[in-house]
């Protein structure tokens, strides 16, 4: 005992040694501990804020759509089927997954496990992508089917129309080419505007200039079949004159939020000649559409659309295209499409400040209305360089010169349209082959900046127009 107290106030307790022995004592406590600590903050971290999500198609669109999701803090991993060589600088890319293969995107997705699948072109909205993918739980951006059809029927967009009183043109639907050869001829109004009703590539629209011409384009989708079963029916339409305007819109089935507006340059030559493209160009925001007409087109055309759909039980949720016609007596609808524009999303994404994954997450949670949606105030342009001879015949596997191995110019940001990458090689595999885009504070040095981007890159035949932006620069 005296032993033991002499040599106790010979080393007298300390705090810190007590502490030390404690700890080691329990280490294997501690270590518990900390493991169940990780175990817990990794997973509401995953739950959080890692995402995963698969975008499903390859073109610029695409490629618009993933660079604004790879800048959200949100999103750990992109997948994209079937992606392109630019794509996969950002996403890991399954070139084999075709968008129309709808078995096998969804056993794609099933391997993958993404906590959401962006479905960004129209044919697989149309044929019922959104719906498989949400009858195996997947949450999806995008419309279902019975949405998507906006799209995929001119006959339905137009009779729900006409029903709900949203402007448009005056129109009249047949099957048989007599009844509408004989509308054609009493209308006597010429040009008229002649559409196959389903999808057909962007080349089901003919304006026919005199009766001949109507006849002739009734006869080849009616009788010859030019766009099969999209042709079976055909919509005839008034045509009608103004400045043409895309306006993209989010929505959730009950609150619809529009984005900057654009303008598209559809014909493939300068002075809009030359037969019509996807897209050749794009600049945003569009300055021929107005504070005035903004808030018209919201009364008249935006909120009354979301509304028709919603009461015959089509709520379309995802993006919603209106093409719209500046006319005299006002903005007229052109058509819906039930996506983002190729290449309008190449110009209004980059513009979008908030979060693309947040406005994702809050369609699928039907909670828009709730999202205050920023928007930058510079001005994007997009050039689309083509393969000569798009969008007719042309050839592909032309190595493209001029980008960096991520497919990027220091000059500008480059959408990829149509690539592929091949031993470490961007080639072209596509009629639309790259979107050049540059946002900058103004319109003027947003085109100087893509066109001087464009001409640092070349491949063999490449075509471009040189007047994107010209007349919403000379408004
Ligand atoms: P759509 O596929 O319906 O967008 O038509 C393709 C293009 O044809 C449009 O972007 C317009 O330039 C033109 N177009 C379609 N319908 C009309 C119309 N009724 N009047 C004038 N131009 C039209
Ligand atoms: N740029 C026209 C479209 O996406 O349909």
């Amino acid at each position: 005992m005296e032993i033991a107290l002499r040599a106790r106030s010979k080393n007298p307790p300390q705090r810190g040694g007590f502490c030390c022995k404690l700890l080691i004592k329990n280490c294997h406590l501690l270590f518990l501990c900390w493991c169940v600590i990780m175990y817990i903050y990794n997973n509401q971290r995953k739950v959080l804020i890692s995402m995963n999500i698969l975008i499903i198609g390859g073109g610029g669109r695409e490629h618009a759509i993933a660079a604004a999701l790879a800048k959200s803090p949100k999103v750990e991993k992109l997948y994209c089927a079937p992606g392109n060589g630019g794509i996969s600088a950002l996403a890991e890319c399954f070139p084999d997954v075709k968008a129309t293969d709808l078995d096998g995107v969804v056993a794609l997705a099933e391997r993958l496990k993404p906590d959401y699948v962006f479905v960004a072109p129209d044919d697989p909205l149309v044929m019922g992508l959104v719906d498989m993918l949400n009858e195996r739980g997947f949450k999806t951006f995008g419309p279902k089917a019975n949405a998507a059809i906006l799209e995929g029927s001119k006959a339905f967009s137009k009779a729900l129309m006409k029903k709900y009183g949203i402007p448009t043109a005056a129109y009249e639907t047949f099957t048989d080419e007599a009844k509408a050869v004989d509308y054609i001829t009493k209308q006597n109004s010429f040009p008229t505007v002649i559409k196959a009703d389903g999808l057909a590539l962007g080349k089901g629209v003919i304006i026919a200039q005199n009766l001949d011409e109507a006849k002739a384009a009734v006869h080849s989708m009616l009788v010859d079949g030019k766009f099969g079963k999209s042709g079976s029916e055909i919509v005839v339409e008034e045509f009608m004159d103004g400045t043409e305007v895309t306006v993209l819109a989010f929505t959730d089935g009950k609150t619809v939020k529009p984005m900057i507006s654009s303008m598209d340059h559809k014909r493939a030559y300068d002075n809009d000649e030359g037969l019509n493209t996807g897209g050749m160009g794009t600049i945003a925001p569009n300055p021929l559409y107005t504070d005035a007409i903004a808030a018209e087109c919201m009364e008249r055309i935006f909120k009354p659309t979301i509304a028709a759909m919603s009461s015959k039980g089509r709520p379309f949720k995802g993006c919603l295209y209106f093409g719209l016609m500046l006319t005299k007596s006002g903005a007229k609808v052109v058509e819906y499409n039930s996506r983002f524009g190729d290449p309008e999303a190449q110009v209004v994404l980059p513009l979008l400040e908030t979060d693309l994954a947040d406005i994702m997450e809050a369609i699928w949670e039907e909670r828009l209305e709730a999202l205050d949606i920023k928007w930058s105030d510079k001005a994007c342009a997009c050039v689309v360089m083509a393969s000569g001879g798009y969008p007719e015949k042309y050839e592909t596997g032309k190595e493209i010169s001029g980008l960096d191995d991520k497919g990027q110019s220091p000059l500008a940001y480059v959408f990829h349209a149509g690539t592929k990458l091949v031993d470490g090689k961007y080639l072209t595999a596509g009629g639309r082959v790259l979107g050049v885009t540059s946002a900058a504070k103004d319109l003027g040095s947003a085109l100087a900046a893509a066109y001087k981007a464009v001409e640092s890159i070349s491949f063999e035949k490449a075509h471009y127009r040189k007047d994107i932006g010209q007349k919403a620069l000379k408004k």
